[in-house]
């Protein structure tokens, strides 16, 4: 497969009208997204960090099998103070913002959590939010190679107690997991628009 990094849109003018399914991808910041993208790809087109970016920026990704992944920025802190919920960036409100919501089609949401923190409030609200945009949504487990066997499960049964959406465990480091990612992207594009 071939895949290739097209742009960066730092505004909601700049998203492009790729005509083609697109698949989101959200979570909190060193989650995962980017390793995530490469290893989906088999391709280093994603800049991957230890330290949490400050990154502010919707990646578009384009693969010749006729989609995009769009790496969209995580949570900052909803203005209000700092007791307030985290919520989406205003460029990933954006993207989902159903008045220009025709122009793109968002197949469906890969949102990545932590495996090792499948509690944090912000990831739920981050959930709720995305359910209220009316999409297709996933959770990807990441990091799962960081768990032992138990603990594994323990995670997933957490997750899915929290998440009414499939749960889909991921190691980008060793592999694990990247077929049943692509089912899902697969089955969301066959669906059709949305
Ligand atoms: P931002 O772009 O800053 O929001 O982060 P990101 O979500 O793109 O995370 P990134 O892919 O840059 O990875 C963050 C850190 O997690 C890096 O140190 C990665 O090496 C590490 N990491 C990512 N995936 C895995 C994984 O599957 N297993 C392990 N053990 N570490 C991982
Ligand atoms: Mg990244």
């Amino acid at each position: 497969m071939q895949a290739q990094f097209i742009l960066s849109a730092a505004s909601a003018a700049d998203f492009p009208r790729t005509g083609l399914p697109e698949i989101a991808m959200v979570g909190r910041s060193n989650v995962g997204k980017s390793t995530l993208i490469n290893a989906l790809v088999k391709q280093k087109i994603a800049r991957t960090s230890a330290a949490p970016g400050k990154t502010r920026l919707a990646n578009y990704y384009h693969l010749d099998s006729g989609l995009y992944l769009v790496d969209l920025p995580g949570y900052g802190y909803a203005r209000g103070g700092r007791e307030s919920v985290e919520a989406f960036e205003d460029l990933t409100q954006a993207y989902f913002d159903p008045s220009t919501r025709d122009e793109r089609r968002v197949a469906g949401v890969l949102l990545l959590i932590d495996s090792r923190h499948p509690d944090l409030p912000q990831d739920a609200a981050g959930y709720a939010w995305l359910l209220a945009a009316q999409t297709q949504i996933a959770i990807i487990a990441t990091k799962i190679d960081k768990l032992n066997r138990s603990e594994q499960a323990k995670t997933l049964r957490t997750l899915k107690k929290n998440y009414d959406s499939p749960v889909l465990p991921v190691s980008a480091f060793k592999g694990d997991g990247l077929d049943d990612i692509w089912k899902t992207i697969r089955a969301w594009i066959n669906t059709g628009p949305r």
